[in-house]
């Protein structure tokens, strides 16, 4: 991979406001939380930007870091399942604590319920819906940072609306960083899995998947024993379709995570040369590659990222945001990227991809 020394760091770069995640400067991130200051934190899916879930004043403070639209709504974090009350209408409806029982095992982990909100969590986290997105994550920083607080934590991607969410601490500052919001940031190394959490909307007969993720399709349509296709017949479905912007999924944009630079999906299979060759004028073209290339396939682009030897996904999406980030930076002409079969985690990174190339491909 591409290493970018550190005198090629973008200049708004501000590595004094990070911190190795130690008992003090967790205790120090939970003291500005609860003074209503935003804080960058790690968890096994991507970094977040967090606040104070019960602050209005903090929580508008994340729409201003981000440009986010206000009708797009945020994720609540939890320290356990027996602090789902502190965000969830509780108790919750028979319905829905059934299918809470279904997946409850997977927290901690990189899964988001959307269900009907307690009265606590105020209108500027669900953008005035009467539904939550929650989840516990899987990150011993994020859970100690949770349990020093007694408030639940709002915390979007720490990344400008529609850029390339983090998956290191450093993503937060530099291009398309969100600087002068952030008072600290905890870090706690590179995010295990790389892409943001599954979403799944409880409280209908079938529930819906509204985002992948870590947590398959597959594996959540066997736990509520309906099949995956039903899980997918919703209103994001329905928006990827180009049919009319969803309700249910206010953030699943069609373009989203997009770098700078023009980015083209490669077919599987598509001899990437050719490509090339039909774009005579554009010189400065990176790839990133699935698995290891060949010599003179690699020699062809002026640099080459390669997530996994062998195309193992998991690599893959560990790596590919961070890859998209560091090419981004590098004022090329076009970024060529490989494709896979969407299912599994490869069922997230075609979603992610297909977002981030949605300028481009028109
Ligand atoms: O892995 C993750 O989920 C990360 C980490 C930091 O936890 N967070 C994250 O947040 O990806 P964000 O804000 O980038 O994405 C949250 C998504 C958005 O698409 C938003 O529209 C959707 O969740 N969402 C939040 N509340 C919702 C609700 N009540 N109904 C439907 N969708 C909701
Ligand atoms: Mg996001």
């Amino acid at each position: 991979m591409i290493e970018i020394s550190p005198s090629r760091l973008p200049t708004q770069s501000k590595p004094s406001l990070i911190f190795p995640a130690t008992d003090e400067t967790i205790a120090r991130a939970a003291a500005l939380l609860a003074s209503s200051h935003l804080v960058g934190i790690p968890t096994e899916t991507v970094y977040g930007l967090a606040a104070n879930a019960w602050d209005p004043v903090a929580v508008r403070n994340i729409f201003a870091a981000k440009s986010r639209p206000p009708s797009n709504p945020l994720i609540v974090h939890v320290a356990g399942i027996d602090r789902l009350d502190d965000a969830m209408q509780w108790p919750p409806s028979p319905l829905v604590q059934k299918q809470l029982d279904a997946i409850i095992d997977l927290w901690p982990g990189p899964l988001t319920v959307v269900c009907p909100r307690s009265s606590r969590i105020p209108d500027e986290v669900t953008a005035g819906r009467d539904t939550v997105a929650v989840r516990v994550p899987a990150h011993d920083v994020a859970i100690a940072l949770l349990e020093a607080c007694d408030f639940p934590i709002a915390a979007p991607s720490a990344n400008r609306s529609k850029y390339i969410s983090p998956t290191k601490a450093e993503h937060l500052f530099g291009q398309s960083g969100l600087g002068e919001y952030i008072s600290m940031v905890l870090d706690g190394g590179p995010c295990r899995w790389g892409v943001e959490s599954t979403i799944i909307k409880l409280g209908d007969e079938v529930p819906k998947m509204l985002r992948p993720g870590a947590v398959s399709l597959a594996e959540l349509a066997r736990r509520f024993g309906v099949s995956p296709e039903a899980m997918l017949q919703n209103e994001v479905a329905a928006e990827n379709r180009g049919e009319p912007a969803s309700f249910s999924a206010p953030g699943m944009m069609r373009e989203h995570y997009c770098p700078t630079t023009p980015l083209m999906l490669l077919s599987t299979g598509q001899p990437a040369i050719e490509c090339i060759e039909t774009e005579p004028g554009k010189r400065k073209i990176a790839r990133i590659a699935f698995r290891a290339l060949s010599a003179d396939e690699a020699s062809r682009y002026f640099a080459v990222e390669t997530l996994s030897t062998s195309g193992d996904m998991l690599e893959v999406a560990h790596h590919l945001f961070a890859a998209l980030r560091r090419l981004d930076a590098e004022g090329l002409d076009m970024i060529h990227c490989d494709t896979c079969e969407p299912v599994g985690m490869g069922h997230a990174i075609m979603d992610r991809l297909q977002r981030a190339a949605a300028r481009t491909q028109g």
